[in-house]
């Protein structure tokens, strides 16, 4: 039944994108003065999770790509590389430059000194969950690169722009926006049956059982991938050669599930304490929240930092946060 189980992966990218034209075509645009060997605009991708925003980066650099030879580009999850070092490091990676750079012993800004010296052919840095940076002072120090482009990812414009200072307040401001929606049930179905198309055996699903998947997504297609992979797998495993009502329903949970589980793994440190802590305790507020958090990290972070730390699991559905100032609560979702 399955034929190609890597375009069920999450982190596949398909050589179609399905809808989203405007969006493609408006990061398109930012990059365009590339092809006459300029730097390209800063973009900033806002919105939910699921909503394509990931793969919309990848995909469009990879279209400049097969039409301009001399071009680098490196893509950096600043969720999992959040330090300084570990950015500048990345970047450096994409153009090759990081051959005797050990990662303990190299002082960061030899790092920022080697940046500062490339001069090699245009550079697109793709920065996705930006707002998870540690310091964004990082930002500043690339966008002043004569060749490098960023295009970067958050879900929320507040989270990008709060703890920066005014200079790289003014400089982010001018950036392009390009706004991404959760996804409607139809597009979802689309971006299911593209992936049907190219990886499972033909006739394996039908429309009723795709719309099913869709709907059960409620707009994420993370979620929706998810749960087709998991009814490919089931039905796989009993022997059957077609996605059965049944088996639908009961993938969704599973689906959903294993979507949890990656963001849960992809925590840092931090968040990871947080997580633990609502997930044995339930419902808390802030200070109760924060003292407990105190109480099990050796360094902790500022309650700012953590308010930080808890909107992004609010994003990807790990907390829910309930009430407003002095009446907030988290609990686990
Ligand atoms: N428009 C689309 N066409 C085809 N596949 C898509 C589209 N949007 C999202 N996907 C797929 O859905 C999954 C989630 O998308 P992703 O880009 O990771 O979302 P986000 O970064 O906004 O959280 C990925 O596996 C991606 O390949
Ligand atoms: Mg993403």
């Amino acid at each position: 039944m399955i034929q190609d189980a890597r375009v069920l992966q999450p982190q596949f990218i398909p050589n179609e994108i399905e809808h989203r034209n405007q969006e493609v075509n408006a990061l398109s645009n930012t990059l365009k003065p590339i092809m006459d060997g300029q730097p390209g605009e800063t973009s900033l991708l806002l919105g939910p999770s699921g909503a394509g925003k990931t793969c919309l980066a990848n995909y469009t650099v990879e279209r400049l790509r097969e039409n301009i030879l001399d071009i680098n580009m490196q893509y950096v999850n600043c969720w999992q590389e959040y330090t300084r070092f570990q950015v500048l490091y990345r970047i450096l990676e994409g153009i090759g430059n990081t051959v005797d750079i050990h990662r303990r012993s190299t002082p960061k800004d030899e790092l920022l000194d080697r940046l500062q010296g490339y001069d090699g052919p245009q550079f697109v840095a793709i920065l996705d969950e930006v707002d998870q940076l540690e310091d964004k002072s990082i930002l500043y120090d690339l966008y002043r690169m004569p060749n490098i482009t960023m295009i970067l990812i958050s879900n929320r414009e507040e989270d990008v722009f709060s703890q920066l200072d005014d200079r790289l307040t003014s400089r982010l401001q001018t950036c392009v926006r390009i706004p991404f929606e959760k996804y409607h049930l139809e597009e979802l179905v689309a971006i299911l049956s593209a992936r049907v198309q190219c990886g499972l055996s033909e006739g394996t699903i039908g429309n009723e059982q795709l719309s099913l998947i869709a709907d059960a997504a409620a707009g994420d297609a993370r979620v929706a991938i998810g749960i087709l992979r998991n009814a490919a797998r089931r039905a796989g495993q009993s022997g059957i050669d077609h996605i059965t009502t049944d088996i639908v329903h009961e993938a969704v949970p599973d689906g959903r599930h294993e979507v949890r589980q990656k963001t849960i793994d992809q925590l840092n440190p931090h968040q990871r304490v947080l997580y633990e802590i609502l997930d044995e305790q339930g419902k808390l507020d802030p200070g109760e929240l924060y003292e407990a958090y105190q109480e099990r990290v050796d360094e902790p972070k500022t309650n700012r930092t953590v308010r930080n730390h808890l909107k992004k699991m609010e994003h990807y559905r790990l907390v829910i946060a309930e009430g407003k100032n002095r009446a907030r609560t988290y609990r686990p979702r």
